[in-house]
């Protein structure tokens, strides 16, 4: 989630003063965690929102979770649950955003920018930081609430199936959590390397950074595909989900100008044959990005104006097919 492109890699800024000893990696991450508190506030903010706003909606009855988990209608004790959803959302909006960006960066450039193309690319690292603290503040308060729900098991026990049901691909083994869940955490473990790699971006070389940073839209996209999968809030073919399609278009959108226009002279798709050294494989593999790419914006519209878009019909009576099998209190 961070700029396929920064001043220290074009040249542009000047050199830190001799004096300053201090390996550049460790003086970045710093700079930048401290940079990311305005952000990080925001964040916390709009969870905070979001975990009022689904309150509320649990208390007066119009809760999705509780249509498709009946015996959660109780925000009091289930709090935790609805915690780790806020962090979820404000995670999944700060991913489209910092996703946005880099996007921006790394496209074809804007004329005019309201401002700074530095600005921009720190923008897009404290957002990414950021979201890889909401990202993991959701599993976490999961986890919690896994641990409280347990009670019946002892303390050691109950710590174990929390942390494992959260953390360990496969361990959850019931209903759609058995292929959303890993989905979840393929994401988190990816988030996390891809978007830190950058602050040792001197060590692994700046193109081998750059090369393992593209697959950072494959965290995105497993984040949403998560969401969409699993998402209570968004289990039924009401406006929420139409919203959260509806936001996947301009990401498409902006992904596919990247690939047509990357901001990148050597990434521009030039003709196969006048290309030195055999470069056809990855020609075709480029080339195929660039399809896939338009297939997925043909997709998103085709979703979103036939209202075809996963979502079931809300029950009149309780649903019998829970995402969470977990029996009632
Ligand atoms: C260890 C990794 C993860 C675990 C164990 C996990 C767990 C869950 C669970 C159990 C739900 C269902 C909540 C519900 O009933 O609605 C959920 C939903 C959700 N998750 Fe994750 N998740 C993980 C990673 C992620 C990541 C990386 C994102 C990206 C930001 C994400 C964003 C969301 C969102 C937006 C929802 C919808 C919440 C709602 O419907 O209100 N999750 N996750």
């Amino acid at each position: 989630m961070l700029p396929e492109t920064t001043p220290e890699d074009d040249g542009t800024t000047t050199q830190p003063p001799a004096r300053d000893r201090r390996p550049p990696d460790r003086v970045v991450l710093r700079a930048d965690l401290r940079a990311a508190l305005p952000d990080a506030s925001a964040a916390v903010v709009v969870t905070a929102a979001v975990f009022m706003f689904l309150y509320a909606r649990m208390e007066s009855g119009d809760s999705a979770t509780v249509a498709v988990m009946p015996f959660m209608d109780d925000p009091g004790t289930y709090w935790m649950y609805l915690l780790s959803q806020a962090f979820g959302w404000s995670g999944l909006l700060w991913a489209w955003g910092t996703v946005m960006l880099g996007l921006l960066l790394s496209g074809p450039r804007p004329a005019r920018l309201p401002v700074s193309r530095q600005a921009l690319e720190r923008l897009h690292r404290t957002t990414s930081l950021t979201t890889m603290a909401l990202m993991s503040a959701h599993a976490l308060m999961f986890a919690a609430e896994l641990v409280r729900y347990e009670a019946q098991l002892a303390w050691a026990e109950r710590l174990w199936a929390g942390f494992a049901d959260t953390f360990v691909p496969g361990w959850y083994d019931s209903g759609t959590g058995r292929i959303a869940i890993p989905l979840g955490q393929g994401a988190l473990y990816l988030a996390i390397p891809l978007g830190l790699l950058f602050y040792v971006r001197h060590r692994i070389g700046a193109n081998t950074w750059r090369r393992l940073h593209r697959f950072v839209i494959v965290v995105y996209v497993l984040s949403v595909w998560h969401t969409l999968l699993y998402g209570t809030n968004v289990w039924y073919g009401e406006w929420p989900r139409t919203v959260l399609w509806l936001l996947q278009l301009p990401v498409a959108a902006l992904l596919l100008a990247r690939l047509l226009r990357p901001a990148r002279r050597a990434e521009r798709l030039g003709a196969p044959t006048r290309r030195e050294g055999g470069a056809l494989p990855g020609w075709v593999a480029r080339a195929a990005g660039r399809v896939a790419a338009v297939a997925v914006v043909v997709g998103l519209l085709l979703v979103v104006v036939s209202g075809h878009d996963g979502g079931r019909e809300r029950p009149a009576e309780p649903s019998s097919t829970s995402p969470h099998v977990h029996e009632p209190e």
